[in-house]
């Protein structure tokens, strides 16, 4: 299967991307001004947004990954299920939460809220896409790469059903790529 095919348009090309995080690295560094940071990285969607970012972030920083899983059927808020947890203590240290996009805002809302039961000194939250249109809870990530606008979009980390997270580039998904389930 031709991946390519089925992408309507791409948004951000890789150096788009790069060139923004570059950006969005540079104003989180200056702003932790020299403290120590945890990194928290929420799986699936952000492994590689989170692998380009920290790498332009001079600061010293660790880094852990909670993988979580939400069941959007029905009319009632998200469950959120905890796949796998944290395997370091956040207590007392700052934590930067990591997510790929933003919609609803019930997964960073959640994660943020389990993650904040561990007495953290501080937490805030990044993502690469934030899409207003989505909201369903109230939630503002504090580093937001772009905005985009209630397109479906897929590539450097984001998929659908599992596929096109390898695409080096963010693009639209034509609708016939779209299989009703
Ligand atoms: C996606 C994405 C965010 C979440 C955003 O995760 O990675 O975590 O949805 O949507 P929300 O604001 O409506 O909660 P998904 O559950 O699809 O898992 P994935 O990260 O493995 O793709």
């Amino acid at each position: 299967m031709n991946y390519l095919s089925d992408i309507k348009e791409i948004l951000y090309s890789p150096r788009d991307i790069d060139e923004r995080i570059q950006g969005l690295a540079k104003q989180i560094q200056t702003d932790y001004n020299g403290e120590d940071v945890v990194i928290i990285s929420i799986l699936k969607g952000s492994f590689i947004f989170t692998s380009d970012l920290i790498r332009y972030i001079n600061l010293r920083l660790t880094i852990d990954f909670i993988h979580v899983s939400s069941y959007r059927e029905g009319m009632t808020s998200k469950e959120l299920i905890i796949n796998k947890g944290l395997s370091s203590n956040i207590n007392n240290k700052h934590v930067l939460l990591i997510d790929d996009i933003i919609d609803t805002g019930n997964t960073l809302k959640q994660v943020k809220e389990i993650l904040t039961k561990e007495n953290p000194l501080s937490i805030k939250t990044c993502v690469l896409y934030n899409k207003p249109s989505g909201r369903k809870v109230e939630m503002v990530a504090d580093y937001v790469a772009y905005d985009v606008g209630n397109y479906f979009i897929v590539g450097y980390g984001l998929d659908y059903n599992e596929k096109y997270r390898n695409l080096p580039f963010v693009g639209i998904l034509r609708e016939e790529a779209i299989t009703k389930i």
